[in-house]
C-alpha cells in the first residue's frame, strides 16, 4: 500500500445555511492522480477550497503528511506543498508571463532561475512567450500560465480545478498531456473535473461527488465501464 499524503475525513463545509459539502472523506495517495467528478454544484470546488484553507470547514479533518491543516492559512497551506489551480485560471492580465510565474513563488527567498528553467521546460510555448502580457494569452495558454504560476511553490500536491473548462478538445488533450508529465516528475495530482471522461481516463483513482457526498468510488478505469457513471457523467 502506498503512503496516503492527503486525507480528508467526514468534511463538512456550509455557506450561510446551504450545505455544500456534507461530510465526505477520501485518501489521496503520494504519487497518484486522484480526480472528484461530479456535476455542476456537488461541492467539487469547495470541497479544493477547503483544502487549499480558502474556506473554513464546518466540521472534519484535513491531514497532509499526517499533520491536521484543517482551517490553517492558506499560506501556510502553500509553504507545507499543497497548491491550488483555481478555476478559470486568474492570471495577472497586465503582468507578463515572466510576471505572472513569478508570483508563484511569493513565499520562496531562494533562488527561482533553476525552477523557472523547469516550467519554461514543460511549457516551452510560455517560454517563447515571456514578455507577452498574460491578457493576450489564448485560453490554453493563459491555463498553462496558471500550471506553472502554481508549480513555482514546488507543491508536494497540486489541486487543480476544472483545468478543462471552456478550452477546445485538442488543447484540452495538451493539457491532460501535461498534467500526466507533471505527475511522472513526482507531483501527486487532485483533480476536479466535470469533464468525466479525460478525467477517468488520467486518474489512479476516481471518486463521484453528488451534491455534497461520494457516491461511487474506483479507479479510474472501473468507473469508465461502470453504467451508472456512464449514464450520468459520460454520455452514453
Ligand atoms: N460563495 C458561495 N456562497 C454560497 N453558496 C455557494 C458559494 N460557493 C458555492 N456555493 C454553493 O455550494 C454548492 C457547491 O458549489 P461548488 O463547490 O462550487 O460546486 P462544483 O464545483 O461541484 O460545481 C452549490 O450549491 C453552490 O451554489
Ligand atoms: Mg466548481
Amino acid at each position: 500500500m502506498s503512503d496516503i499524503i492527503l486525507s480528508v475525513k467526514d468534511l463538512q463545509v456550509n455557506y450561510g445555511g446551504i450545505e455544500a459539502v456534507k461530510g465526505i472523506s477520501f485518501d489521496v495517495p503520494a504519487g497518484d492522480i486522484v480526480t472528484l467528478i461530479g456535476a455542476n454544484g456537488a461541492g467539487k470546488s469547495t470541497t479544493l477550497k477547503a483544502i487549499a484553507g480558502l474556506v473554513k470547514p464546518r466540521s472534519g479533518s484535513i491531514e497532509f503528511e499526517g499533520a491536521n491543516i484543517t482551517g490553517k492559512d492558506s499560506s501556510d497551506i502553500v509553504a507545507r506543498g499543497v497548491t491550488l489551480v483555481p478555476e478559470g485560471r486568474r492570471v495577472f492580465a497586465n503582468m507578463t508571463v515572466l510576471e505572472n510565474i513569478k508570483i508563484g513563488a511569493y513565499l520562496r527567498k531562494d533562488s527561482l532561475d533553476e525552477d523557472i528553467a523547469w516550467v519554461y521546460d514543460l511549457f516551452p510555448r510560455l517560454k517563447e512567450r515571456a514578455w507577452q502580457l498574460a491578457g493576450t494569452l489564448s485560453g490554453g495558454e493563459q491555463q498553462m500560465l496558471a500550471v506553472a504560476r502554481a508549480l513555482m511553490s514546488r507543491p508536494k500536491v497540486l489541486m487543480m480545478d476544472e483545468p478543462s473548462l471552456g478550452l477546445a478538445p485538442l488543447v484540452v488533450k495538451g493539457i491532460f498531456d501535461i498534467i500526466r508529465e507533471i505527475n511522472k516528475q513526482g507531483v501527486t495530482v487532485l483533480l476536479i473535473e466535470q469533464n468525466a471522461n479525460m478525467a477517468l481516463k488520467t486518474a489512479d483513482y476516481a471518486y463521484v461527488l453528488e451534491t455534497g457526498r461520494i457516491g461511487l468510488s474506483g479507479t479510474g478505469a472501473e468507473l469508465l465501464t461502470n453504467e451508472d457513471v456512464k449514464k450520468a457523467y459520460l454520455g452514453s
